[in-house]
């Protein structure tokens, strides 16, 4: 055995059945566990494994810490619930044929997501390119908020996945990264640029490669990303002066910033200088409001605009429930309600079988999109048996 140091989180394999003896770009023909999957392009080399029906992604690293930073890096984005790719493990490697140990980094495969080249290539897809720049935008700002500095920002270096009709956006390669108490105006700036020479790069590589003409010219999309942004920044962090008597103001600022699907960790309010007037600022943690609030009510673990669209149907239902019984009904009561006579029986009748609350949750949104779809031909609504119907014999053909 050749290998020197080897890091491995519980609940994983050890990995130790793998060739290590040999560089990566030599496995291909003496690895049984190498899977092809579809990826984005990449500097180093990046293999993907089999174990027990889970993949994990392999990234040789010529510098002997450079895995070990990227996997702390992972794990610090994961404690503050930023999207992103699960770090497994990273390993320190002396080949056969060198003396200079390589690190590897080993990542789980983030399943359902698509790496940007599918979003533009594939036919079909087209409805998600403007969903991308906003993706892209609110990926930045959470880091940010987060104190996280990425240094690489570009398109190779996200992969995207489908949440309700949007896109949300996950980090997958930090070799670069830093994190802060606090990012300073300047390393937000040098980030923002980064990102614009990256995916302008990106953006013209593309095109010229597949001959393909994008929905806006190269430098009109990365202004839009730059723009969007600044303008979710400035809303996030905007000061707001408020009478000390307005106390309702505080709750509109708290609820204005949720249904955004940011969650508050602190509201500061100080004294303003004026007589009678405080400055209100919120601190915003993390975007997963719906998330976490969907979770709290019903259990299910969905993604965050799957999450608003489960929650926006408990409201509606709570709201017939208050009108028929005419008097208020907790919010609880209306999930019970919507899991057992909506959700629930919907998922028994649908013909595509999952086993995880997640997919669960996937495949109902899929339903409710089927359902506005079909509502929208048909100019009224066509109700959920109906878009369960003809769902099941989309699945069938
Ligand atoms: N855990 C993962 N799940 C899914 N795809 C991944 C994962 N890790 C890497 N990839 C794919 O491999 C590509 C290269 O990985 P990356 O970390 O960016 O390598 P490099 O540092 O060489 O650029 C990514 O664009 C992505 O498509
Ligand atoms: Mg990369």
């Amino acid at each position: 055995m050749n290998t020197q140091e080897f890091h491995i989180r519980p609940d994983f394999p050890d990995f130790l059945d793998l060739p290590w003896h040999l560089p990566l770009r030599e496995w291909r023909s003496r690895c049984p566990r190498l899977v092809e999957v579809q990826r984005g392009p990449s500097r180093h080399e990046v293999l993907f494994v089999e174990y027990a029906g889970r993949i994990y992604a392999i990234k040789e690293l010529p510098d002997r810490r450079a895995a070990e930073k990227e996997y702390e890096n992972l794990r610090a984005l994961i404690d503050k619930r930023l999207p992103t790719v699960e770090p497994v493990g990273h390993a320190l490697i002396r080949h056969v044929s060198s003396t200079e140990p390589v690190s590897v980094l080993i990542t789980l495969f983030l399943e359902y997501s698509l790496p940007y080249r599918s979003l533009f290539i594939q036919r079909g897809m087209e409805r998600y390119w403007e969903r991308l720049w906003d993706a892209l935008a609110c990926l930045l700002v959470r880091l940010h908020l987060a104190g996280f500095y990425w240094g690489d920002c570009s398109l190779s270096n996200v992969l995207f996945k489908r949440d309700a009709g949007e896109l949300c956006a996950h980090v997958v390669d930090v070799e670069t990264s830093e994190i802060h108490e606090k990012l300073s105006d300047g390393q937000r700036e040098m980030d923002l640029s980064i990102m614009e020479e990256n995916i302008y790069g990106a953006l013209k590589d593309m095109t010229a490669e597949f001959g393909m003409t994008l929905p806006r010219p190269a430098e009109d999309i990365v202004g839009i990303i730059r723009d969007r942004y600044l303008a979710l920044w400035k809303e996030i962090n905007r000061e707001v002066v408020i009478s000390k008597s307005d106390h309702y103001k505080i709750h509109e600022r708290i609820e204005a910033l949720n249904k955004m699907g940011f969650s508050i960790d602190e509201v500061q309010l100080v004294e303003s200088g004026e007589s009678g007037k405080l400055k209100m600022r919120t601190l915003v943690t993390d975007q997963s409001y719906h998330r976490h609030h969907l979770h709290n009510l019903t259990g299910i673990v969905a993604n965050d605009n799957e999450s608003r669209q489960m929650l926006n149907e408990i409201r509606t239902l709570r709201a017939a429930m208050c009108a028929e019984k005419n008097r208020s009904i907790p919010l609880s009561a209306a999930a019970f309600r919507w899991l057992n006579e909506v959700f629930y029986p919907c998922i028994k009748k649908l013909k595509a079988r999952t086993e995880e609350s997640r997919t669960m949750a996937d495949l109902y949104c899929q339903v409710l999109e089927h359902k506005w779809y079909l509502s929208e031909k048909a100019g009224r609504d066509v109700g959920m048996d109906k878009a369960i119907a003809d769902y099941n014999a989309k699945i069938r053909s």
